[in-house]
Formats: C-alpha cells, structure tokens, sequence
C-alpha cells in the first residue's frame, strides 16, 4: 500500500472512490470543488496494485489564520479496518505541521479522530454552525488560535 500526493492523472480514480464511498455523488462533487477553487492545499491517495483505494483532502479554511480542514476522507469498503484512512491522515497531518499550518479542524466521530490527536475541547472555544461533540481541532503550532471563527472553504457551504 503507497501512500502518495495526488497527481492530475488520479482525478478520475479519485472521484470514483469518493463516489463508490459515500452513499450520494455530494462528497465526489465537493472535492471537485474544493480543487476548482483551489482551497485544496493536501491531497493523497492510497494506492494498492496501481489501484487508488482511498483518498483524503485537507483543505485551506476561511478562519482562523493558517488552518485546514480534514476531509472528506474516504476508504473502499474492501480495504477498511487496516489502517488506511489513519495512514492517509497521519501521513496529512505530518505534511500540513511541516508546511507550517497552525491548525486543523475534523467534523467526525471523536472516537475515532480522538486516536489521530483531535479534542473536540480544543475546538470549543471556536465559533461554527458545526460547533459541538463532533468538532475536534488539533493545533500543530504553540501559536495555533485558540478562539475565534472556524469556517470551512466555501465549498462546504454548498454541501447544506
Ligand atoms: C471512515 C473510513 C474512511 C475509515 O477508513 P478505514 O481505512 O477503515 O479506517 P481505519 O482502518 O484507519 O480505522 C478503522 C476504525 O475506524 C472506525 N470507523 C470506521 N468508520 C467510521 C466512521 N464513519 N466513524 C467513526 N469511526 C469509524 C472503525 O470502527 C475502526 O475502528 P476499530 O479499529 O476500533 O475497529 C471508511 O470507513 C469510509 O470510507 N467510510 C465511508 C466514508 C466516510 O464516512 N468518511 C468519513 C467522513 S468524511
């Protein structure tokens, strides 16, 4: 299993693995979107046999300064509970803290993003519409925001 940057020439693989991972075409459409607007800032693909198999974005937020937002993140259900979407993240997270982003955001299950660092506390002092239990945060920098607004690319607005 390779997990690597994503390339002009995976757009395609990419997209059906958004498509065949989530049960509406809405998650495939955002990642479109995200990447047309370029708010894209990581994305990586899990490859097996030359085969994309999973696939996450972490995307430039509006606020606060220097912060991304995780996901979608998706994993083919043939190739799930091995560590794929953990590697896929890990392997982000290491990126975004190199490339000197201050913050990240996850709207998710806190048990499972709990294991990759996030705190849903360290996201209560942020203002969201998505604001409660499933919004984690995981500053990569002693000078990561503590408060303020945590909004998402505009993309996501459009997901409502
Ligand atoms: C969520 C998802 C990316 C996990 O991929 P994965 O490669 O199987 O994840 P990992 O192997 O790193 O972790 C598996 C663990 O995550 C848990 N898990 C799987 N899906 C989960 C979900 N939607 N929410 C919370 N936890 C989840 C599993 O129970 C498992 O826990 P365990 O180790 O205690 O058994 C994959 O199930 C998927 O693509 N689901 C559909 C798309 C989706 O819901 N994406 C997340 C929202 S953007």
């Amino acid at each position: 299993m390779e997990i690597r940057i994503e390339v002009e020439a995976d757009i395609a693989g990419v997209r059906k693995v958004e498509e065949a991972s989530f049960p509406t075409k809405a998650e495939a459409t955002l990642v479109d979107r995200l990447r047309a607007d370029g708010s894209i800032v990581i994305s990586l693909v899990a490859v097996e046999n030359g085969n994309i198999v999973g696939h996450v974005v972490f995307s430039r937020m509006e606020f606060p300064r220097r912060s991304l937002g995780l996901g979608p993140v998706c994993v083919l259900a043939s190739h799930r509970q091995r560590g794929v979407a953990a590697a896929l993240i890990r392997r982000s997270l290491n990126l975004s803290k190199q490339e000197g982003w201050a913050i990240v955001f996850v709207l998710g299950d806190p048990t499972y993003y709990k294991r990759l660092g996030f705190d849903p506390e360290l996201a209560q002092g942020f203002t969201s519409p998505y604001a409660g239990p499933h919004l984690m945060a995981l500053p990569l920098q002693p000078d990561a925001s503590r408060e303020g607004l945590a909004q998402y690319a505009q993309a996501f607005a459009l997901l409502d």
